[in-house]
């Protein structure tokens, strides 16, 4: 798959896939909505003029032939409903045309918002993990929600309402000049004041309203803190503290809103005002011209139709025009995530057994300019065991993230390989199916027990669930909840120790036995004793599977067939755990800790 760079048009079209024809269909409907808005005011004028007045009536050839072929004006004097039928049709066609518009464009919007929405979320889900670590969650979100609503907004609402409203303008303004040209130019002037004054205001606001966005914002983000952080807040007592600080936050927010109210009523009484001075210097301009007799009082009325057609139009496309854009902004912020390079293997890309010997040679690695690892190396045999001992912060995690691939490690940092095969050259799936994890900090899915250790496997059978439950020392705790294996885990696991978790994610690693299988951390919540339990359920579970262990317990690392000791990044001490405690080092002195903190506390 290639990996694709969008322009802002190229990735707006490709949103448009699929919606196209709906655009269309809205347009076309706008199109006839305002053509047969276009009629009664030549209907009434030819009524007024000829009908009733003896002017001769003042229409195109093809339609004097049709006149003609009704009888002439006298038919019409003789049938005067005729008119009023004229001006239901008209009616009837545009009120057809306007449900065709709403329709269309409700399709439009929707099936564009979706198609939106997916293609996004598709791309998020191919993005690599160091992608998502260096975005935050908030934020992608947002692109994903507001951003993509503005830029629907824009397309299936903006751009087809600019577009009636630009035909409306254009097609009553061409009538009107046909009618008469000063009393246009008149209209015109006017209107175009109204415009500016539209634009200019909308503009202007547009800050009033982005400052309120930003407040609403602020007080989401208080909500959301306390409702997920209640236990600190309860526990520390800050119940009143948090309140004052969302009263505060509310009351700015509230005001912000009243300030921009108060803006808007103004803008809309003054240009009811304008619009109403503009109608008023058209009809006494326009009775004036009746009186000299350079304008006939049917074409007066149809003048005043079509100009009362525009006033409220223009003032829409003041706003539109200026909040167009937002859209522009929020685009952008789409054609970030869209543009991302998304994680991608090699072209020809392998697919090797990995029951082989793991080997890190030199493995160097940095975060931006942090460098976490130096010069690692270090073999592990296949189906042997290796413990790794260091302290928080020494890069034992990122060690195992190279060898997922959830980092790409960067050709100059050296090279890990399984069976002599350089894993960036292994698929990346291929390498993640056959690698068993279960990270430090274990991710639970609001869905039940089951479900959540049934991620590792498709269609997992309950009783291979129990089984790997079992291992970890769960299914007793998971009988003993009301619910057992359906209890629904919350929002995070909320209802879970820490302890539970962890065995959790260790149940969900054993359901589907892996060549590899790296245990990070995960045995740090529970107590020593369930702590050796599983260990040994493990041993049994991951035999002939390469096994990786991390640890600062030593007791957990210490039956391993090679233990390394990380510190800073680099390797200060490895061996078994006989040889390292000859060694009177680092391991020895924590052994030393160790035990003495277990007696002490036995
Ligand atoms: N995504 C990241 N961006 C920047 N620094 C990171 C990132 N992840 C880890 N680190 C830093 O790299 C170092 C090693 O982290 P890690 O491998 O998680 O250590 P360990 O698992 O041994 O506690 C730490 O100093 C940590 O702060
Ligand atoms: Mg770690």
């Amino acid at each position: 798959m290639k990996q694709q760079k969008y322009s802002t048009l190229g990735l707006i079209l490709m949103f448009l896939k699929g919606s196209k024809k709906y655009f269309v269909l809205t347009v076309l409907s706008a199109l006839g909505m305002t053509l047969t808005e276009m009629l009664p005011p030549q209907i009434i004028k030819f009524t007024v003029d000829s009908v009733i007045g003896n002017a001769d009536p003042d229409l195109p050839q093809a339609m004097l032939a049709v006149l003609d072929k009704m009888g002439g004006v006298d038919a019409f004097r003789a049938h005067l409903w005729w008119s009023a039928v004229g001006v239901a049709v008209a009616a009837l066609l545009s009120a057809v045309c306007r449900y065709g518009f709403r329709l269309y464009n409700t399709k439009a919007s929707e099936t564009l918002v979706e198609s939106m929405r997916n293609r996004i979320f598709d791309h998020i889900q191919c993005l690599p993990f160091a992608w998502h670590m260096e975005n935050q969650t908030g934020d992608i979100i947002q692109r994903c929600t507001s951003d993509v609503d503005m830029v629907r907004n824009f397309l299936s609402e903006q751009l087809t309402a600019v577009f009636r409203i630009v035909t409306l303008l254009t097609l009553s303004l061409w009538f009107m000049v046909q009618l008469n040209g000063t009393l246009t130019l008149v209209s015109v002037g006017m209107l175009t004041l109204v415009l500016l004054y539209s634009m200019f205001f909308h503009k202007q606001i547009g800050s009033g309203f982005a400052k309120a966005d930003a407040k609403e914002g602020d007080l989401s983000a208080i909500a959301q803190e306390n409702l997920t952080g209640v236990r600190v807040v309860r526990a520390f007592g800050r119940e009143e503290y948090e309140r004052q600080r969302f009263y505060e936050c509310d009351k700015e927010y509230s005001a912000l809103w009243m300030k921009l109210c108060i803006k808007l009523s103004t803008f809309w009484t003054s240009t009811s005002f304008i619009s109403g001075m503009q109608v008023m210097m058209i009809v006494v301009l326009g009775a004036a011209f009746c009186v000299s007799g350079n304008m006939t009082a049917g074409a007066y009325i149809a003048f005043i139709s079509y100009n009362a057609m525009l006033t409220w139009p223009v003032r829409q496309l003041g706003r539109m025009i200026s909040e167009m854009s937002k859209a522009g902004v929020s685009i952008e912020r789409i054609k970030h995530i869209m543009n991302s390079a998304a994680e991608q293997d090699k072209p020809e890309a392998l697919t090797p057994p990995l029951d082989r010997d793991i080997i890190f040679d030199n493995v160097s690695f940095r975060y931006g300019n942090a460098k976490v690892l130096d010069s690692v190396s270090f073999t592990i045999k296949a189906g042997e065991t290796l413990g790794i001992l260091g302290s928080t912060g020494s890069g034992k995690s990122t060690l195992m993230y190279l060898l997922d691939r959830l980092y790409e490690l960067p050709p100059e940092g050296g090279k890990i390989t399984v069976g002599g095969v350089d894993i960036a050259d292994i698929k990346a799936e291929h390498l993640r199916r056959h690698i068993g994890m279960v990270l430090q900090e274990p991710y639970l899915f609001s869905r039940t027990i089951e479900q959540n250790i049934g991620i590792a496997m498709e269609d997992a059978d309950a009783e291979d669930i129990r089984e790997a439950a079992r291992a970890a020392d769960l299914h007793e705790s998971i009988e003993g909840f009301a619910a057992g294996y359906d209890t629904f885990v919350g929002e995070r696991g909320v209802t879970l120790s820490g302890g539970q978790k962890q065995r959790t994610a260790i149940a969900r690693m054993l359901l589907r036995p892996t060549p590899i299988m790296i245990l990070d951390d995960s045995l740090s919540a529970v107590d020593t004793e369930t702590d050796a339990h599983i260990r040994k359920a493990l041993r049994r579970k991951t035999k002939g599977s390469t096994t990786i262990l991390i640890s600062h317990r030593i007791t957990t690392l210490m039956q391993a067939d090679q233990i390394i000791v990380l510190d800073k990044g680099r390797i200060i001490e490895r061996g078994s755990h006989r040889e390292l405690l000859e060694k009177n080092g680092v391991y020895r002195k924590i052994y030393d800790m160790q035990s003495r903190k277990e007696e002490a506390d036995v």
